[in-house]
């Protein structure tokens, strides 16, 4: 098989990873990829937005099948221009993918079908937003814009002056662009947070491994939150008895509200979750892998990935048996020094192998670029190194290891991944 991997971070390098084990699998494209990537695919230079040019490439170089990985190509209807051209595509449609490119529709969808979640109200003018905060004076308060806004759209508000500037940023200054015209304001909520990944068709839905995200750039949860800067997999908090109660008052229902809504979803079904003391609610939903959760989830699997995907594409994922191994995994992201705000690229990284790994580790690689032989930074999230064990401190050891092999100018990373999961 020939198969087309849309994007071009941590998460791709890792779906291509895992991809290349398939005894199915003959060729593998990336479009665009980066440095590292192309050291395991061929990477083609065709943005993650751009249908048409998709479309052309999948049919001259007969793709068997393209698995649209990132956020933006889902919600803006790649997989709908893939099918609608007679290819296979793995990920759900537009019209699906809006469970997690409007806050509002999701919000809606579990107030309407029953889906715990935290309670919220939606705004599309500032000033009833910020009445509306005043009125109820509970802080904090949690204020997001309705659109994706590279999970940078989240402000958690501690006062009046917190949320009123929030609103501002949001709604007026338009920080986030359009994704900013209508709010949700919502409860906060407490507890310990789990990723749940899920496959589905749209008929059955088959949960992966849980993980544990660590969203905040620096130590103890502190600083702004940015797209994730490391992850272990499983999710101590995770317990079967939490599990059975997801599946039963969360996963399931979600499926369903999304079939009577003609909606179906099909691919890679994220839940975000808190495990509040009232029980699990959710947090946000994805239409896709999350990033850094692929890098420990999906090391993990050891049913042939490409088997899964043609499941969920033909509808035939009940009939499949999954199964994952017990270890422990853990990514370490090594971001440039600012990340989330701006940073320099073009740094040289040192300590890689000329595949960009390092022994010991599997380095996923996010923002590199790869010239003469050298690797350089060429984004915010740079690597994510990730190990296994059979205890989450072994795989931690083993990452945080070779972490301590690599460098470039500027490199930051937390020091705690994993920490919190033994404490809490
Ligand atoms: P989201 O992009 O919706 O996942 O939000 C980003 C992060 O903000 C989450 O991972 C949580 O840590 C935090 N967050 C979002 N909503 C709430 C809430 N209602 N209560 C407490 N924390 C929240
Ligand atoms: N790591 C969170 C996400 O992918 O949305």
């Amino acid at each position: 098989m020939k198969i087309l991997v849309i994007g071009g971070g941590g998460r791709e390098h890792t779906i291509i990873r895992k991809l290349k084990e398939s005894p199915k699998v003959d060729k593998i494209y990336a479009a665009p990829g980066n440095g590292g990537i192309s050291r395991d695919a061929e990477c083609v230079n065709i943005g993650v937005m751009d249908k048409e040019g998709m479309v052309k490439f999948a049919k001259e170089n007969e793709i068997d099948l393209v698995f649209v990985a990132p956020d933006d190509p889902l919600a803006a209807g790649m997989v709908d221009a893939l099918t609608a051209n007679d290819i296979r595509a793995f990920g759900p449609r537009a019209e699906a993918a809006i469970i997690e490119s409007s806050k509002v529709f999701s919000k809606n969808l579990m107030k309407k079908y029953g889906i715990p979640t935290a309670e919220y109200e939606v705004f599309s003018e500032s000033a009833k937003a910020m009445a509306y905060i005043e009125e109820k004076g509970k802080y904090p308060v949690v204020i997001k814009a309705d659109g994706l806004a590279l999970g940078k759209g989240v402000i958690i508000a501690k006062d009046h002056a917190e949320a009123q500037a929030a609103v501002k940023e949001i709604m007026e200054d338009k920080k986030f662009g359009d994704s900013g015209n209508n709010v949700v304001v919502e409860e906060f909520l407490t507890g310990p947070e789990v990723s749940v990944l899920a496959f589905t068709d749209g008929i059955a839905l088959k949960p992966m491994v849980s993980s544990k995200d660590h969203k905040r750039a620096y130590d103890n949860d502190e600083g702004l939150n940015t797209g994730g800067m490391g992850t272990i997999s499983p999710n101590p908090y995770y317990t079967d008895e939490i599990a059975e109660i997801c599946r039963k008052t969360i996963f399931e229902p979600t499926v369903a509200a999304m079939n009577s809504e003609n909606r179906t979803f099909k691919g890679c079904l994220y839940f975000g979750l808190m495990i509040t003391p009232d029980g699990p609610k959710v947090i946000e939903y994805n239409a896709r892998f999350g990033d850094p959760e692929a890098q420990v989830v999906l090391p993990r699997l050891k049913t042939d990935l490409v088997d899964i995907i043609e499941a969920v594409i033909d509808e035939k994922l009940s009939q499949l048996n999954i199964e994952w191994s017990n270890d422990a995994t853990a990514c370490v992201v090594m971001a440039s020094g600012g990340y989330p705000l701006s940073y320099k690229k073009g740094m040289e990284i040192t300590g890689l192998d000329e595949d960009g790994q390092v022994e010991g580790a599997t380095v996923y690689h996010a923002g590199t670029k790869y010239e003469n032989g050298k690797f350089y930074t060429n984004g915010g999230r740079v690597l994510g190194i990730t190990a296994s064990g059979k205890t989450l401190d072994e795989a931690l050891e083993k990452a945080y290891d070779a972490v301590g092999r690599i460098s470039f100018e500027g490199a930051h990373f937390r020091t705690d991944i994993g920490k919190t999961a033994n404490k809490e």
